[in-house]
């Protein structure tokens, strides 16, 4: 069967990898894609939200299967547009329709989803600027810090934490009055400030039955020790070391189980990935988000400990027969380290070339904001590569990831040289 990733990042670098390990793929298209894809793949220079240019990709390569990477074709509609199209309604689509895509792409929508189906949350309210003084008046019930969240999608940019009360107001009043965040913040969810650390578990649905991938933690600020400001992602590291198999548990019973049969009573037919940011309260998971895709750098620890062909379970996932799947995880440790672009996640220069990734042995380069120009390997974003190792410990797969990056090199170099500071 011929395949199509749509994305550019280290994830779909990473789904590339894992579904190229089957022998039931034929051909291999990532579009647009990195350097990375290019060298195992083949790369279209096509944006993945542009629907038509994607069916003539599709139609012209006999695709029979399209996972989707970014949450931005799933949000518009590109399941629904597949289904809808009577020369494309037979090619498998991993990733929600818009229906189920709501779960990221309204923060309003996803409270009410876990409000309604009884899974755990921080308590919430919405707003927009015809009740911004009910806002105020909410803002003034809740304990600092304030946690506002414009609800559409805004570029991992749409959430405030802010400390002082009269901050908080002049920022709800930014977002819904004079649309800070766009049309995304034309609606606001304020909500409780939840305590604990944060962990990411992944699911794999096909509507029916679930698999729970390994979970996984990200560390999204820039600079060491969690300081300074956000970033898509620095590095990960997965198994969670505190997410142990009693946690994990009440994970599965208190927000997958609930997860998946709320969709189902909602009618919403949900095939993909379901990311599920927590929070673990001393011992008790609390739901910070949903997405509904996978993470990126997480992609980069959770895919290589699956043992399982992934092909076949997204097959599972498209036949709604995900139960008949075997499914295995090693045990092994994996860890990512990022490379990035200095000055990002704020402004940064691009096609500076990269030289001695090629003699890395010990880890897996993944490449995420790469390209090739004049036959080098040239950076092309501001997250440039992941660099994953495994290990019986997390010291011992983050000694061979530093080991590696000491051999990787392209001007203005940056990375987190702390992945992991607060678990080992
Ligand atoms: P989100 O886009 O919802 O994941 O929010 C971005 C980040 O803000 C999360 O990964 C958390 O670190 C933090 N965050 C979001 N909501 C809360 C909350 N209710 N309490 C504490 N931290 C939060
Ligand atoms: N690493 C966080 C995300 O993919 O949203």
């Amino acid at each position: 069967m011929n395949v199509l990733i749509l994305g550019s990042g280290g994830r779909e670098h990473a789904f590339t990898l894992k579904l190229l390990e089957s022998n039931k793929i034929n051909q291999l298209f990532v579009a647009p894609g990195n350097a990375g894809t290019h060298k195992i793949a083949t790369n279209i220079n096509i944006n993945p939200t542009d629907f038509q240019a994607v069916k003539n990709v599709v139609l012209k390569n006999d695709i029979q299967m399209v996972v989707v990477g970014p949450e931005a074709p799933l949000v518009e509609g590109i399941h629904d547009f597949f289904l809808d199209d009577i020369d494309l309604k037979n090619i498998s689509v991993i990733g929600p329709k818009k229906d189920g895509a709501l779960l990221e792409g309204s923060k309003d929508f996803s409270k009410q989803f876990m409000q309604k189906h009884g899974v755990p949350t921080a308590k919430y309210q919405s707003f927009t600027k015809e009740n911004l003084e009910e806002g105020f008046a909410f803002l003034e019930t809740l304990q600092p810090p304030f946690v506002l969240k414009a609800d559409g999608l805004a570029a991992g940019k749409g959430v405030l934490i802010l400390n002082s009360l009269d901050e908080a107001k002049a920022e709800l009043e930014e977002m819904v009055a004079n649309q800070k965040f766009g049309e995304a913040s034309s609606t606001v969810v304020i909500e409780e400030f939840l305590k604990g650390i944060e962990l990411s578990v992944f699911v794999l649905t096909d509507g029916k039955n679930y698999k729970i991938l390994p979970s996984a933690k990200d560390y999204k600020r820039i600079g060491e020790g969690d300081t300074g400001l956000n970033t898509g992602g620095m590095g990960a590291i997965s198994p969670v070391p505190f997410a142990d198999e009693s946690f994990l548990n009440k994970v599965e019973e208190l927000v997958v189980k609930p997860t998946i049969t709320g969709l189902q009573k909602d009618g919403i037919d949900y095939r993909g990935f379901i990311f599920i940011g927590l929070m673990n309260d001393n011992g008790n998971p609390s739901v910070v988000e949903y997405n509904v895709r996978m993470g990126d750098p997480e992609t980069e620890v959770v895919l290589p400990r699956i043992e399982s062909d992934l092909f076949d379970l997204f097959e599972g996932v498209a036949n709604q027969t995900l139960d008949k799947k075997s499914f295995s995880v090693t045990e092994k440790t994996a860890v990512t380290v990022m490379l990035v672009s200095g000055g990002y996640p704020e402004e940064y220069e691009k096609n500076k070339e990269i030289t001695g990734f090629e003699s890395v042995e010990e880890s897996i380069v993944f490449h995420a904001g790469t390209k090739i120009k004049e036959n080098q390997v040239v950076t092309n974003g501001g997250r440039v590569m992941a660099i994953t190792s495994f290990g019986n410990s997390i010291d011992e797969a983050l000694e061979k990831s530093y080991n590696s990056v000491n051999k990787i090199h392209f001007d203005k170099i940056n990375f987190r040289k702390d992945i992991g500071f607060d678990v080992v």
